[in-house]
């Protein structure tokens, strides 16, 4: 049975929320589930923008068929094709023989990598640059390349009539839409933590072509964002643009400390929890604490995104890092998280080495410092020592300040 909603008077959502899938991209936990969004915009031509993912395969072609309702369909628009939004393309292709296939070269090319087609759609092609526009009639489409946000070939497509942003990965979130999918219709505020979680893991990386995108978008003028999962922003595109703006410069929002640590048998964590302690009576607020052996890191990259400086805390293991504080680190490492403090607090039975090598694996990243004195335990902090952990937590707050 159809699942849509009209947007505008021409444009309609035929998107799919997936409340099954466990590990988004096989990686990261939505325990709100994910949507996956499609576009009809029905004009003297009809334009599809991108499909879904290829398990709710049922419920677009019903949604497709309903929005056309009897219409040929025109173009297909390939604003991403990482397969939760180009899993459907063949089937479109293939039911919708004379479409035409509008995308950036790069697309053309790894169409093909994606997909074996029955007949030749070489024809089919019309590839698009910077710039170039298509008028559907009454509506005028200008794409925009976008490349890695999140992947090389992506672009993005303006409705210069609507002044409507069909923004691919961009200004997406986790979590599946529940009936209401615009943000004014939502308490937006409560959903930024999924929208940092998601811009962090899956485009932190790629902050310097984030900004390019956001210089491009600052000449539009834009009443509605459409992107490829969560809600159509029309009420928050400023606010959403603003956080975006420090996301994608490393900026963190909030002057405050985010403790990560591990713990076999407990000294560690020990550690960390008169740290908070210590800080919060010298006045710190918003101090935030994750286990890194009990959270996915995918939560703990997000905050770092977040907060200024990050203590990290880890026991000696296999003469190294502690196995999950190393795939947390190495995640920071990857998702090349920028300008931000680092505290330490390593312990060791015996040839406690964990310190350095944390220190090894940050110091590289762009204009990242290091609280000078690290806090070094041996298996469990010891009343002597409680001096040392105070001056630690002296120097986070002089830092802070
Ligand atoms: Fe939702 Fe990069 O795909």
């Amino acid at each position: 049975m159809k699942n849509i909603q009209n947007i505008t008077s021409d444009l309609i959502y035929l998107g799919v929320s997936d409340r099954k899938l466990s590990l988004f991209e096989a990686v990261y936990p939505v325990p709100e589930g994910v949507s996956y969004n499609s576009y009809l915009l029905k004009d003297e031509k009809t334009v599809l923008f991108d499909t879904v993912d290829k398990h709710c395969f049922e419920q677009f072609f019903e949604n497709l068929e309903a929005g056309l309702d009897g219409k040929n369909l025109d173009y297909l628009v390939i604003n991403h094709l990482e397969p939760d939004h180009s899993a459907l393309i063949k089937e479109v292709i293939e039911k919708y023989k004379n479409i035409k296939i509008v995308c950036s070269q790069k697309a053309k090319q790894m169409l093909f990598q994606f997909f074996d087609f029955d007949f030749d759609i070489e024809n089919n092609f019309v590839v698009v640059k910077e710039g170039d526009v298509l008028s559907t009639g009454k509506h005028e489409l200008t794409f925009m390349m976008a490349p890695m946000v999140h992947w090389p070939e992506v672009m993005v497509t303006y409705d210069k009539t609507d002044k409507i942003i069909f923004s691919a990965d961009a200004f997406g979130s986790f979590g599946a839409l529940n009936g209401n999918i615009f943000d004014c219709e939502v308490d937006f505020a409560s959903k930024i933590d999924e929208y940092r979680r998601y811009y962090s893991n899956i485009v932190g990386k790629y902050g310097t072509q984030v900004n390019m995108l956001l210089n491009k978008a600052k000449n539009l003028e834009i009443k509605t964002i459409c992107p490829l999962h969560g809600l159509i922003l029309k009420e928050n595109i400023s606010n959403i643009v603003e956080y975006y703006s420090k996301w994608a410069s490393y900026t963190p929002e909030l002057n405050s400390v985010l403790i990560a640590y591990a713990s076999v048998y407990g000294g560690t964590q020990n550690s960390a929890e008169i740290l908070a302690f210590e800080l919060a009576k010298k006045g710190v607020k918003n101090i935030k604490m994750y286990d890194v052996s009990m959270t996915h890191y995918s939560y703990i990259l997000s905050d770092a995104f977040k907060y200024s400086h990050i203590v990290l805390a880890s026991p000696t293991y296999n003469n190294c890092i502690f196995v999950k504080m190393e795939q947390f680190l190495s995640d920071i490492v990857a998702h090349n998280l920028q300008n931000r403090t680092f505290a330490i607090i390593e312990n060791g039975s015996w040839a406690c080495n964990c310190g350095d090598n944390i220190k090894k694996t940050l110091e590289n990243l762009k204009d990242v410092k290091f609280i000078e004195d690290k806090l070094t335990i041996k298996s469990t902090l010891k009343e002597n020592q409680i001096s040392e952990l105070e001056k630690l937590a002296s120097e986070i707050v002089n830092d802070l300040k």
